[in-house]
């Protein structure tokens, strides 16, 4: 099985390349991926050069795109501008990559017959209120709310609608917030691990009532890898692991974990059109491919973040700066 992995060096992508090495020997992985500021070459380190490459480039380039699909059995797509923040101070490469992108590749996987799963996520469906006891299904109507989520919404319809017009076979899913190594330093628990590693002050947004459904990014790669093996096409399916949590909760956790005080964080400047609550109904994804999370002590999962962004400050430092700058400008 020859897998071509977009978006390879993120946080989601490198770390399901590492599973799927691990998980099945016989397979090759092709990463493309444009190293932008969220991709890291480091994060792929140690893979045996016989079943890995990398390709650095971009998934709007037709003609290399066309290539990579050509010689792959399976394109796994995660490559995405992915962080709310950003689509509000600069929509435009959400746009490019995650719409015009997206559009590439399937005509690529259209040209050559290959089957494609395409990564998504939950907050193409919007928001709950905190106490609304249904939870996202795969009927719950598209009412996403930023940049980000609209042009991850764009995508997924692009997807279906490539299945229904041109047989393209694929599936997509939907995920919920993930967490573990290799993440960005511009997304909430790291940015809050590495503030308090450097000695600043932890940021909440607003209140910090929002709920995210936190699940490990090693439930989220097995989940994929069930999805791509054993997935229906033109299925949808939701990934998620029961695990809402407001983020005044995680924060209160990080600083426990940390050795610090409860209240030693601060308030800063809410997000313009904030999402209040994400949650997730797995259901058809445990029902359908048995899969199950493995990772479901959120507290020993946490734990074990922050020591990886303990012991491996070399890989996170060089982005640290650049992102405080970033958010010092807008207040938060
Ligand atoms: P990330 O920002 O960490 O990684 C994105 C990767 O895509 C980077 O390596 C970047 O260099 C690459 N990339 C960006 N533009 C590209 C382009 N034009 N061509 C080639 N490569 C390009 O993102 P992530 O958090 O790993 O998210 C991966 C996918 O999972 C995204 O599609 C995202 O929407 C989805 N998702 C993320 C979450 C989450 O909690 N982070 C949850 C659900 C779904
Ligand atoms: P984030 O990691 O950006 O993921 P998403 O926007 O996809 O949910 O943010 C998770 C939650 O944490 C979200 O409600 C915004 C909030 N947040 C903070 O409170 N402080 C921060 O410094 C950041 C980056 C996010």
């Amino acid at each position: 099985m020859r897998i071509l992995v977009t978006g390879g060096a993120g946080f989601i992508g490198s770390n399901f390349v590492h599973h799927v090495l691990k998980e099945r020997p016989e397979a090759r992985v092709c990463v493309l991926d444009k190293l932008t500021y969220a991709g890291n070459r480091a994060s792929l380190e140690g893979l045996d050069p016989e079943r890995f490459d990398l390709v650095v480039g971009d998934i709007c380039d037709e003609p290399l795109v066309d290539r990579l699909v050509a010689a792959s059995d399976a394109v796994v797509h995660f490559a995405a501008e992915s962080h709310n923040d950003n689509s509000l101070t600069d929509p435009s490469p959400f746009i490019r990559t995650n719409i015009v992108g997206t559009a590439v590749i399937l005509e690529a996987v259209r040209r050559h017959g290959v089957r494609l799963h395409h990564v998504s996520t939950d907050e193409v469906y919007g928001d709950l209120e905190l106490d609304d006891p249904t939870r996202f299904t795969t009927d719950t109507p598209y009412r996403p709310s930023s940049p980000y989520s609209a042009s991850k919404a764009s995508s997924d319809h692009l997807v279906r609608a490539w299945v229904r017009s041109f047989g393209v076979e694929a599936t997509i899913s939907n995920c919920s917030n993930n967490y573990g190594p290799f993440q960005h330093v511009e997304k909430f628990i790291p940015r809050q691990i590495t503030n308090l590693l450097d000695g600043e002050i932890a940021k909440l947004y607003g209140t910090g009532e929002n709920v995210r459904d936190w699940i490990h990014t090693e439930d989220h790669s097995s989940a994929v890898l069930a999805i791509l093996e054993r997935g229906q096409s033109g299925r949808t399916y939701l990934i998620g692991a029961d695990g809402e949590k407001s983020n005044r909760e995680v924060l209160q956790l990080i600083l426990e974990l940390m050795g610090r005080e409860p209240d030693s964080f601060e308030h800063v400047a809410d997000r313009p059109g904030h999402d209040l609550r994400y949650a997730i109904d797995p259901s058809l994804l445990r029902e359908e491919l048995g899969w199950r999370p493995r990772y479901t002590d959120f507290r020993e999962g946490l734990a074990a973040t922050i020591r990886w962004y303990e012991e491996n400050e070399a890989w996170w430092r060089p982005m640290k700066d650049a992102t405080e700058a970033k958010y010092r400008e807008v207040g938060q």
